[in-house]
């Protein structure tokens, strides 16, 4: 008698913000907000194999599998294992694409959780990060593994990508670690990230490498030392990457400093934005930064919405 195959797995994956200040490319921490959720359904139809259909709730991204964040990830894992089920995926979006809160990621990140849990297949952690990596390309062009590592793994994760190998090191943040996210109401271009990565200066002084390796360092010392101040006060210390992207903010001087004068630890750039984020030590006082970060965009002219939550623990199958 066979072993009774699953038909559908469903997971989710949290939204989260890349970069932290100094770390761009390299740091990502996982954000309990919002959720993307993805169901992966094997078809019954026996002659009708290797067909990827997938059912997008915004229909402003794009459903065909090769330029859709979870049908990148799935037909990747597909060809890997030799799987040739058709699929019908449905993908439930609940972070906004766009506007630096992983949403692509999430997406990927879900679908490769999802898939594995279908196929109940054994792999490691960091190799789900790769496969959910795929799914970047067809947002960003490139593959990041800021957002995707955060996404599937939780907490805070330092991507390490070297010619020695590729390796993700995930630290569990503070437990008195807040955030408040604000969303703007505007229009972004769909090449975003790309738009985000030109404005950035191709050589960078010595100096200012300097500033950003000990700022970078002072975040990752603060999660090891589960030091919320110290995580704040490395995040403000990026002299490099926001100063280019801050003109793509509507408002940034007057969030950054109106949030700062509200309690907030540290005010930065969400990812490639264009969203904005504090930290801030405790849950208190959450409000009145969400608030200052609200003013801010609207001396720039725009409304936003403010999300306040924890770190997430990152993805997980749901049934
Ligand atoms: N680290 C990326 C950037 C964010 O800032 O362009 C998207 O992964």
């Amino acid at each position: 008698m066979g072993v009774k195959k699953q038909s559908s797995c469903t997971a989710i994956a949290p939204s989260s913000t890349a970069n932290l200040g100094p770390g761009y490319d390299v740091f990502g921490l996982a954000l309990d907000a919002l959720y993307d959720r993805v169901r992966i359904r094997r078809t019954k139809a026996d002659n009708d194999k290797d067909r990827i259909t997938i059912k997008m709730s915004d229909s402003a991204i794009p459903s065909t599998p090769e330029s859709n964040s979870a049908g990148l990830v799935i037909k990747r894992m597909a060809q890997d294992f030799s799987i040739t089920d058709s699929l019908d995926v449905i993908v439930k979006k609940g972070v906004p694409a766009g506007y630096g809160m992983g949403s692509s990621a999430a997406s990927a990140a879900a679908a490769a959780v999802a898939f594995a849990g279908l196929y109940r297949l054994k792999i490691e952690k960091s190799k789900l990060v790769e496969y959910a990596a795929e799914g970047e390309m067809a947002s960003a062009g490139t593959r990041h593994y800021d957002n995707v590592s955060a996404s599937v793994l939780g907490g805070f994760i330092i991507s390490n990508i070297t010619e020695k190998g590729i390796r993700f090191i995930r630290m569990e943040p503070p437990k008195d670690l807040f955030i408040v996210i604000a969303v703007p109401s505007i229009s972004v271009p769909s090449k975003k990230t790309e738009l985000a990565r030109s404005v950035l200066p191709k050589e960078v002084p010595l100096r200012s490498t300097v500033h950003n390796i000990s700022s970078a360092s002072t975040v990752v010392a603060g999660f090891a030392l589960r030091d919320v101040e110290m995580i704040g006060h490395g995040i403000d210390g990026d002299v490099i990457v926001e100063p280019a992207r801050k003109q793509l903010i509507p408002g940034y001087d007057a969030i950054k400093r109106n949030a700062h004068s509200a309690g907030a630890l540290a005010v930065t750039i969400s990812g490639a934005g264009p969203s904005m984020i504090a930290f801030m030590k405790g849950k208190k006082g959450a409000k009145k930064v969400a608030d200052a970060m609200t003013a801010g965009f609207m001396e720039g002219g725009v409304k936003c919405r403010t999300f306040a939550c924890r770190p997430s623990n990152g993805a997980r199958i749901l049934a």
